[in-house]
C-alpha cells in the first residue's frame, strides 16, 4: 500500500455496532448500517445473558467482523481465551487491553493469524505498539477522553498521521462514540471503521428539517386535485 494513501483511497468507510444485544444487531443489519459488531463485559453484562451463547447468535448472524473481549491479564489466559472465541468463528476478532501482556498476546495471535482488536487505546503512542504487535484494529476511545477534558477526536488524527507515515496495516476503529459529531469528525479524518451505539446510528438519520419539510410537503399534496 502507498504510504500516503493509508485509510484514504481504500475501502469505504465500516461501521460496526457497538453492541451485544441481538436485537439491536438485527435492526443495524436491516438497516444496512453494520459492518460488523464489537462487544465488551459491560455491553454483554447488560444483556444478562451467558457470553457464550450470546456471541454464536451474533455470529449466526454474519454481520461481519465480530469483536469479543478477553477477561485475563495474563499472556497464557488471554491465549486460552483468544482460542476459545476464535473458535466461534473466522468472523471473531480478538478483543485484548492495551497492557504490556495484552501486546504480547498481540504479536502471538497475529502470528497464528487470528485477528485482534486492541482496546483501550487513550493514547497515539498506546496505538503505535498496537500497530507494532501486528493488531487487526486498534480502539481509541473517544467519548471516555473526552470525559476527562481531553480531545479524543485529536488523538484520532494523530493515529491516522503516524499510520500513515509508516503505512501500517492496522485498521482505526474509533470506539466510545457518543454523538453524531465523533461520527462526522471520524468520517473527515478518513478513520477506517466507527464503532457506533444503535442510539447514535439512529441519530444519524434525523434532522428536524426533514421532519418539517416532509410534514409540509405531505400537507401541501393533500391540497392536489387527484382526478
Ligand atoms: C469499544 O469497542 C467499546 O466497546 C466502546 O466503544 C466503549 O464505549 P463507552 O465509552 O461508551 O463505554
Amino acid at each position: 500500500m502507498d504510504r500516503a494513501t493509508h485509510s484514504l483511497e481504500r475501502d469505504e468507510m465500516k461501521f460496526f455496532i457497538d453492541s451485544a444485544d441481538v436485537g439491536e444487531i438485527r435492526k443495524a443489519l436491516a438497516l444496512g448500517l453494520c459492518d460488523g459488531v464489537t462487544t465488551n463485559p459491560s455491553l454483554v453484562a447488560k444483556t444478562g445473558r451467558r457470553f457464550d451463547e450470546v456471541l454464536a447468535e451474533i455470529v449466526a448472524l454474519r454481520p461481519g467482523p465480530v469483536s469479543a473481549e478477553v477477561t485475563a491479564l495474563d499472556f497464557d489466559g488471554m491465549i486460552r481465551e483468544a482460542h476459545h472465541y476464535a473458535a466461534f468463528g473466522d468472523q471473531v476478532v480478538v478483543k485484548v487491553p492495551l497492557i504490556v501482556e495484552g501486546l504480547k498476546a498481540v504479536k502471538a495471535l497475529s502470528a497464528e493469524q487470528i485477528k485482534t482488536n486492541v482496546t483501550l487505546c487513550f493514547s497515539p503512542v498506546q496505538a503505535l505498539l498496537a500497530a507494532k504487535a501486528g493488531a487487526t484494529y486498534v480502539s481509541p476511545f473517544v467519548g471516555r477522553l473526552d470525559d476527562v477534558s481531553e480531545d479524543g477526536m485529536a488523538m484520532v488524527e494523530q493515529i491516522l498521521e503516524i499510520y500513515r507515515n509508516y503505512a501500517f496495516e492496522t485498521e482505526v476503529l474509533v470506539a466510545s462514540v457518543r454523538h453524531p459529531i465523533h461520527v462526522l469528525q471520524a468520517a473527515r479524518m478518513g478513520a477506517d471503521v466507527a464503532t457506533i451505539p444503535f442510539k447514535v446510528i439512529e441519530q444519524l438519520a434525523q434532522h428536524p428539517l426533514t421532519d418539517r419539510g416532509l410534514q409540509q410537503f405531505l400537507a401541501d399534496w393533500e391540497k392536489v386535485p387527484k382526478s
